[in-house]
């Protein structure tokens, strides 16, 4: 949306081509990588982003360049499209998008203004969650669910009518965007609180906390988008999707060992891992399986995210999990594995 909207109003802005203006996004998630390269999210052959860094990218850079915080004097972002409110900010929580909804609809539902903007309802640690909210005396069903095993059994529910919801807020990462695979690794247990802490202060430290305060998207509604589902609000603020699993099952066999004993071996092909080259670490263990006549000894299969996608590449053989994977170290935990299991190898 940045992307799109940031091309469409600029360039007179600021008085350069469209074709000149080049958008960097700095993102949580090395999903967007992939992203940024959909045709749907595309001027015709301009993209809309044109770039996109990790947060854990510019962090390097950062320090790669000498870039020393505490030395700078602190500056404001640039207008337009630096102006934020409250309810931006806590989009990188579980809950923050709907609690953001949330903050809009009562006022829009209600036609009053709302004296407190917190709603504890959709805040919490629970992965899976369910709150009912009152709009001018209608109860609203929410679910709010984060991390992609969660959804499913979620969306399980919902398909058997155990349960039924109104909205629905799915986050493919455990806690939301605070959790995203781009994000600086997680030492600490504590980490992710203090994130997810860290979003919700800054929400109240902000002077508006509602996107319809928002004077620049106000100003936005009023010259160019007019109304919200206008055509060129669809045109430019919504896509379409389908399904792009790099696999249609939760797993691929590539390898159907015959022996007893076999190990198994789990190849993480989900959307974050693959950007970090599994599908290649894949081929390459394929090549080694073969070469070393383990075809018989393992099972070899890709598999979709295993909800470790910070430390991505992933791999399991047998019970071991193996975070930021290389074919070295997958080589190395393989011929352990075997010994301990008295495989022959060739
Ligand atoms: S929840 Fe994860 S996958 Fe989704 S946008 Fe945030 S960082 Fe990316
Ligand atoms: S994509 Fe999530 S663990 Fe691999």
């Amino acid at each position: 949306m940045f992307g799109s909207v940031a091309k469409e109003i600029l360039p007179e802005q600021l008085g350069v081509k469209r074709e000149d203006l080049v958008v960097v996004s700095i993102m949580p998630c090395t999903a967007k990588k992939v992203e940024a390269n959909r045709p749907e999210f595309a001027n015709g052959k301009e993209k809309d982003v044109d770039y996109v860094l990790t947060t854990q990218e510019l962090a390097a850079m950062i320090k790669q360049a000498g870039i020393k915080f505490e030395n700078l004097t602190p500056e404001s972002l640039d207008l337009p499209m630096g102006f934020k409110t409250g309810a931006g900010v806590i989009f990188g929580n579980s809950g923050g998008v709907s609690e953001a909804v949330l903050r809009y609809a009562y006022e829009k539902v209600n036609g009053v203004k709302l004296s407190s903007v917190e709603f504890s309802e959709v805040r919490s640690d629970d992965s899976i969650r369910e709150a009912e909210i009152s709009l001018n005396g209608t109860k609203v069903k929410m679910a709010i669910v984060s991390g992609l095993k969660n959804t499913k059994t979620l969306l399980n529910k919902i398909k058997s009518g155990e349960s039924q919801f109104d909205i629905i807020e799915v986050m493919a990462c455990p806690g939301g965007c605070i959790g995203g695979a781009g994000q600086p690794y997680i030492m600490e247990e504590n980490t992710k609180k203090e994130r997810t802490k860290g979003l919700y202060d800054s929400d109240k430290t902000l002077q508006l906390h509602k996107s319809q305060d928002n004077p620049y998207i106000q100003e936005l509604y009023k010259n160019l988008l007019i109304e919200p589902n206008s055509h060129k609000a669809h045109k430019l603020l919504h896509t379409t999707y389908k399904n792009r699993k790099r696999i249609l099952e939760t797993e691929l066999s590539v390898i159907d060992g015959s022996d007893s004993q076999k190990l198994e071996i789990k190849v993480c092909v989900g959307t974050n891992c693959y950007v970090k080259k599994s599908q290649k670490l894949i081929g390459q263990l394929i090549g080694y399986v073969e070469q070393k006549g383990l075809s018989n000894a393992v099972d070899v299969s890709a598999t979709f995210c295993m909800e470790k996608c910070g430390e991505g590449p992933n791999v399991m053989i047998g019970d071991e999990h193996i975070g930021q994977c290389t074919f070295d170290k997958v080589v190395d935990v393989l011929n352990k594995k075997l010994k301990q299991v008295a495989v022959p190898a060739e």
